[in-house]
Formats: structure tokens, sequence, C-alpha cells
């Protein structure tokens, strides 16, 4: 039974894309990226062909929300978002994610001391799906939301159209 519940689970998401945005908090920067990406498929009908979820390298905000500077500013742009608890990213992410995206080198760094080498290739930063590859500024440090807003929007643009040139998507 055990396993035929787990087998019919695993049966359901085998054929998603599952990303995970990683940043050193998982109040600010992440979750942006989760919400921001997931209404970019959402407006073009893609939901269903994705898990998006966000998770953080430092234990320092486990379990709080959002930032009310980044829920400033999804409400401005008129980005949906939910009630979250920050989470760290675990080993076991690894093989639970396709695609493991952080937001700057510090913290590619950071998750591979957490998941180990990265064999399957899964980790990226965002905004190296950009033209302009570039790290993304902590606004808990810059207290600048815009600016990380409009990097957000940069590399998850990218990463879509990374999808679509590969024929991950079409
Ligand atoms: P984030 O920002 O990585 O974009 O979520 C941070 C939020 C909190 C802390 C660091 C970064 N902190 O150390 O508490």
């Amino acid at each position: 039974m055990r396993e035929h519940e787990s087998y019919s689970e695993d049966k359901t998401n085998k054929d998603k894309i599952k990303v995970l945005f990683v940043c050193l908090g998982n109040i600010c920067r992440s979750p942006m990226a989760e919400f921001i990406f997931k209404d970019m498929i959402n407006k073009k009908g893609l939901s269903d062909k994705f898990i998006v979820k966000s998770a953080a390298t430092s234990y320092e905000e486990i379990g709080n929300d959002i930032h009310y500077g980044a829920k400033d500013k999804l409400i401005q742009k008129n980005i949906p978002f939910t009630k979250r608890k920050a989470t760290r990213i675990t080993a076991e992410d690894y093989n639970n994610y396709n695609f493991i995206i952080g937001m700057e080198e510090s913290n590619i760094k950071a998750i591979k001391r957490i998941v180990g080498e990265d064999l399957d290739n899964k980790i990226s930063k965002l905004l190296d799906y950009s033209d302009n590859s570039r790290d993304i500024a902590d606004p808990w440090y810059t207290g600048n939301f815009e600016t990380t807003y409009n990097d957000i929007v940069e590399g998850c643009n990218g990463f879509l159209n990374y999808l679509k040139d590969t024929n991950i998507i079409n």
C-alpha cells in the first residue's frame, strides 16, 4: 500500500519541471522569484507543467513569512502570493528538483555545501539566464526592492526562454 501510494505520487509529478529558487534567508529574493515565476507561467497557461518552490541556505529566518518590503513590492506589481514559512534547502532537494536556482555567487557556494557536488548540472544562478550575468543584490541589506524585482523578472524571463530554446517546454 505504501509503495503503491508513493508510486502514484511520484507518477503525478514525474513529468513536471521542478524548480527551487534559493537565497540566503528565503524571505526576500527567493520567495519573490517563486511568486514572480508562478505568475509568469500562470499567465502563459503553463502552471500545470511546473512545481515551483523556494528555500534558504541559512537558518536565520526559518519559519518566517515573506519580508514586508518584498510583500509590498509584489502587491505594487500585482503579483499574487500566499502566506508562507521560510524553509532551508536539504541535501534530498537535489534529487527532488530539476533546477536549483540561486540569486548570487555566495548562494551557489552555500547550496553546494549543503547538497554536495552538482553532478547533474542542476544548480545555476538566476541571472545566468539573462544576457548580462550578475548577482542579484540582497534587499535585506540594500533596501532596494525595485532593483531586486526588476532583476528577478529579467532572470525569470531568461529562464523561461532557456526552457523554450532547449525544448523543455514548447
Ligand atoms: P534574502 O534576504 O536572502 O533575499 O531572503 C535575507 C533575509 C534575511 C537575512 C539575510 C538575507 N538574514 O540574515 O536574516
